[in-house]
């Protein structure tokens, strides 16, 4: 199992201000200034989004545009670990969304959340090009390939009783 998911910081906006400025120079600034947060903090604060407008002469409406276009960008801090779970075609042609389906009931939590105890957060992915060993997902990073209903089970119990 993949190593915990590096814990985010909270919103500094000076630190956030001298990333912006770093980048903002850049041809296509908006996708490397958003990475570049989101590498920092660990996602994307309600509070970069006028800095970033800002910096860019953009309206902050085009900046939450570009957050909710992307399914990289996180709004709230990630939980220990990350489970991606994949939703394009190899992957629910296997089943991904009845795991999808299970977590809801099973485990109460989605695609978006993160588990109230903290350790877990959910997110949807795109394909991660392990579509021979579909349905697919990354736990913090590292690939899992034919999941089903009992290994998820398993491996949220593991990371729950783990609460590392
Ligand atoms: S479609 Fe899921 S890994 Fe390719």
């Amino acid at each position: 199992m993949g190593q915990e998911v590096g814990a985010s910081l909270s919103f500094d906006e000076g630190r956030a201000l001298e990333i912006i400025e770093k980048l903002a120079h850049l041809e296509g600034a908006m996708l490397p200034i958003l990475h570049a947060l989101q590498e920092a903090f660990g996602y994307i604060d309600e509070r970069m989004v006028p800095l970033v407008a800002q910096a860019l002469n953009i309206s902050r409406a085009e900046t939450h545009g570009a957050i909710s276009f992307y399914h990289d960008f996180r709004h709230a801090p990630a939980g220990r670990h990350v489970l991606r779970i994949c939703r394009a075609e190899s992957c629910q042609s296997m089943g991904c969304e009845g795991l999808v389906d299970h977590l809801r009931h099973a485990h109460h939590i989605e695609p978006g959340q993160t588990s109230a105890n903290g350790v877990i957060t959910i997110e949807n992915v795109y394909c991660l090009g392990q579509c021979a060993v579909s349905p697919a997902a990354l736990i913090d990073g590292e690939p899992i390939g034919r999941l089903n209903e009992a290994r998820l089970d398993a491996l949220l119990s593991q990371l729950n009783g783990a609460r590392s």
